[in-house]
């Protein structure tokens, strides 16, 4: 497949570029008026998320917009548990909450995993297709899940939270359920992805948003073993790790099969350079509360940012999701920037 502008892909395969790439984690989404009317027409947001030309529609909107790099499919991390029969509600300006949690053994052996749960997705893989129809060859396009250890996170402690102190301690007292729940979890993400990659997906995302909430040990134990599995499953298309928080885990994933590792705003280009090594491409990790400066900042924080990451193996990025109520032309100014900035 060659597309019009094909910056993000040669840019995640290491090239040397121009220009970095853009886009924004949660492009596709509140930030857009236009997300908020199509949106309306749903009595919810699951309804939404399972009817495939809304999603390729929301998928597209930041194309349209913003004029990104790259477009990631509108979905939700919180569908695989769904497909493994753990039901959740998106709840209105909360936001997820799972009515009944995983907390032991027997909750696990009734889980479906594989492709077995991930047969209850098809609607991700059509909404993948249906958008890289409507994206006609402009842009690639992302697919994504969440990575192992967040998903048991929503799955045992039911919902955000401040602490995640009921799935830390699941880790503590039954290691051996612990790792079942993230085996079934990895096999299905697997399923899952293969399924994304055969609908057109160009590139893969893994959010590991909850990383940074486990010790160093812990994170090489619970998760790093699962986040390989997962990269050496699917060799065909290139992968992004982006593991909030977790800056003391980049050694271990400079030795994982991601050729993109993203980055937050609190773990500096320089720092992590030095420990990922000079193979990987570095994404991100502007301040997504430095989009609410006034635009000509904005123009000159983004300008530095690039230039402490350096010529060529770098997307730029926020650091973490865009907030939802981010003004517009702040957003477009962030996209402008970098697309103005040349080496
Ligand atoms: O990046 C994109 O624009 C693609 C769509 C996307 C959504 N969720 C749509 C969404 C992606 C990539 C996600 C990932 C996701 N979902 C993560 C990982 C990234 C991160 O932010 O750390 C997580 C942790 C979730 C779980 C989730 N989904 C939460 C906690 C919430 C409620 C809070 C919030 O951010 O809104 C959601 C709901 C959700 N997912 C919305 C959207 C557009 C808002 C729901 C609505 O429109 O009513």
């Amino acid at each position: 497949m060659t597309y019009q502008n094909d910056l993000f892909l040669r840019a995640a395969r290491g090239e040397k570029t121009e220009r970095p790439p853009v886009w924004l984690m949660r492009q596709a989404g509140r930030i857009l008026p236009q997300y908020r009317e199509l949106r309306a027409k749903f009595p919810d947001f699951k309804a939404f998320v399972k009817t495939p030309h809304a999603a390729a529609e929301a998928t597209v909107q930041p194309v349209d917009e913003l004029g990104v790099d790259a477009a990631i499919v509108f979905s939700d991390i919180l569908v695989v548990p769904e497909a493994m029969g753990l039901n959740y509600e998106m709840i209105e300006a909360k936001g997820p909450k799972f009515p009944k949690v995983i907390t032991g053994p027997k909750d696990i052996d009734i889980l479906l995993d594989g492709d077995a749960a991930a047969a209850h997705l098809v609607y991700v893989w059509d909404a993948i297709a249906e958008s890289k129809k409507r994206i006609d060859g402009r842009i690639p396009l992302i697919g994504f899940a969440g990575a192992p250890w967040t998903i048991f996170a929503y799955m045992t402690e039911g919902s955000g939270s401040k602490t995640f102190s009921v799935a830390r301690r699941m880790l503590y007292q039954q290691p051996e359920a612990s790792h079942a729940l993230l085996q079934k979890i990895t096999t299905t993400t697997i399923a899952y992805l293969k399924g994304q990659i055969a609908a057109g997906a160009d590139l893969l995302q893994i959010f590991d948003s909850w990383a940074g909430e486990l010790s160093p040990e812990q994170y090489r134990t619970f998760a790093v073993p699962y986040l390989r599995q997962i990269a050496e499953a699917l060799p065909e298309i290139p992968k992004t790790i982006f593991a909030k928080g977790a800056w003391f885990a980049l050694e271990d994933f400079s030795e994982l099969p991601y050729q993109v590792v993203g980055l937050d705003w609190n773990t500096p280009a320089a720092f992590a350079r030095a420990r990922v090594g000079t193979e990987q491409v570095l994404q991100g990790n502007f301040d997504p509360c430095g989009l609410y400066a006034p635009p000509a900042d904005i123009e000159r924080n983004v300008h530095e940012m690039i230039r402490q990451f350096g010529p060529g193996k770098h997307i730029v990025n926020l650091g973490h999701g865009v907030y939802p109520d981010t003004p517009l032309d702040n957003v477009k100014a962030f996209v402008q920037a970098v697309k103005g900035f040349s080496w």
